[in-house]
């Protein structure tokens, strides 16, 4: 018997790319492999987004292929899980009568009885109940393992639809972590990512004699043989503390990296947003993070024409922008989202208007990035191989521990630590040379 093929398209964030990861793993335990294209598949599966609205109608014009591919063979089994199903629930069905399964981001592990099961019916399953980390995973790249150490938000932020679409927070245990990345240590896997909504309030639901803290379970997860590089996304400035920073200093695999979402650099529309945090809040998180790692790369999300932001709450944000000197930032439109307490208030920043800023914003990160990036020439890093670069196949393309993509000529197997001696740098990326001396393995 030949075996049923799946093909699934991810859209959004890194906590979706997990999830599928874990879909992929389900599947194939269940006996399908994956298919190359969409039109050879007979299970056609979306990871759906729902944060902005362009997330939403990127995903709807793929889904017109889909209702062509059904019609061709009607046999065939769409099905549409993550945010976006969450968001829109059971609307689902009458929007995409072609649509045959729906399941929220808690769900996944529902979607294996939908397809045991002998029921036809279009079924959605929309509950908060499982962790996708306890399902098996199949990685997309071999020494790059995602760890979902929370899922949820308790977080109310004004702008965001996450909370609603990913439930309350809670964690998973540490020893159940641990053994996940000692697992996958085992397998080959060199960095890990620990992902969570707000990565800081790990452990605060657990209960007193199993709980650790974040800072505790970067320790624990640093102890582990094997385990070169740790990340971890998102932290929340109100929650961020001495003791993860530090770790940053103290920890030999903890990388020199922070992702510090700002989201704006007024006080006032920070209130609004519910972030609770203000402008001084956030400065001085910066400060205590260049104070014990002074080489540290920052990077941040930004929003640009919350409700209400006035040209005065726009110039904070640049003049922030302008102190921090980020590494990176991602830079949005404020997008009004369903359900969300923002969309209805007063005073929507006028499309023209949250372009132009976006332009002045994106000015001023770009040119501070590439100023910031210089700092690593003539420096020898420590790069891990990726595979070949993506604008020239006969140089290489690898990560620094500052999360800065790197280019450079030399060889190297993907997954290995090479020593890279950077030439050139942009905003963007740099580029450089591997040194010949083999690294020491270590
Ligand atoms: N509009 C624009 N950007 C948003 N983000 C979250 N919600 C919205 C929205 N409604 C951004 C935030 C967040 C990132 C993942 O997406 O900056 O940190
Ligand atoms: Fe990720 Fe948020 Fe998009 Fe859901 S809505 S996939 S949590 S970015």
């Amino acid at each position: 018997m030949t075996r049923r093929l799946y093909h699934v398209t991810t859209f959004g964030c890194q906590m979706n790319e997990h999830d599928s990861e874990r879909i992929k793993g389900m599947l194939e335990s269940l006996g399908y492999a994956e298919s190359e294209s969409r039109a050879d598949a007979d299970l056609i599966l979306f990871n759906t987004c729902s944060i902005r609205e362009a997330a939403d109608s990127r995903f709807i014009a793929h889904l017109g292929e889909a209702r062509r591919l059904k019609r061709e063979h009607p046999e065939r089994v769409v099905g549409v899980g993550g945010c976006w199903a969450q968001s829109v629930k059971d609307e689902v069905f009458r929007r995409f009568p072609f649509v045959d399964v729906a399941f929220g981001p808690g769900q996944v592990h529902r979607l294996a009885e939908f397809l045991t099961s002998d029921s036809l019916g279009a079924q959605g399953f929309f509950e908060f109940e499982g962790f996708t980390g306890h399902l098996p995973a199949k990685r997309a790249r071999h020494h790059q393992g995602w760890v979902q150490i929370s899922v949820g938000c308790n977080s109310v932020c004004s702008y965001c639809i996450v909370p609603s679409t990913r439930g309350r927070e809670v964690s998973r245990s540490p020893d159940e972590l641990i053994a996940e990345v000692e697992r996958l240590a085992c397998d080959g896997v060199r960095e890990v990512t620990l992902l969570g909504q707000n990565v800081n309030s790990y452990g605060r639901d657990l209960s007193r004699g199993s709980r650790l803290t974040f800072a505790e379970l970067l320790e624990r997860v640093d102890a582990i043989p094997g385990i070169e590089r740790i990340r971890y996304t998102s932290p929340h400035p109100k929650d961020m503390r001495e003791d993860v920073i530090r770790a940053h200093a103290t920890l030999r695999a903890l990388c020199e990296h922070i992702h510090l979402p700002l989201q704006s650099g007024s006080s006032a529309v920070l209130k609004r947003m519910r972030r609770t945090y203000g402008r001084e809040r956030y400065l001085d998180r910066v400060a205590l993070i260049r104070e014990h790692v002074p080489d540290c790369a920052l990077t941040t999300d930004i929003i640009v024409g919350f409700p209400g932001e006035t040209d005065g709450d726009f110039e904070q944000t640049l003049a922030v922008a302008e102190e921090v000197g980020f590494d990176g930032a991602f830079t949005f439109v404020y997008s009004p989202r369903r359900g969300t307490e923002a969309a209805t208030m007063p005073d929507q920043v006028p499309h023209e208007l949250k372009v132009e800023r976006m332009e002045r914003l994106v000015e001023v990160v770009q040119r501070r990035a590439r100023e910031r990036a210089q700092r690593f020439v003539g420096r020898t890093i420590e790069v891990l191989v990726e595979g070949p670069s993506r604008t020239d196949p006969s140089r290489l393309r690898g990560r620094s521990r500052h999360n800065k993509v790197v280019n450079f000529d030399g060889l190297g197997e993907p997954g290995e630590l090479v020593d890279v001696t950077i030439s050139a740098a942009t905003s963007q990326t740099l580029s450089g040379v591997a040194s010949l001396a083999a690294r020491a393995a270590r």
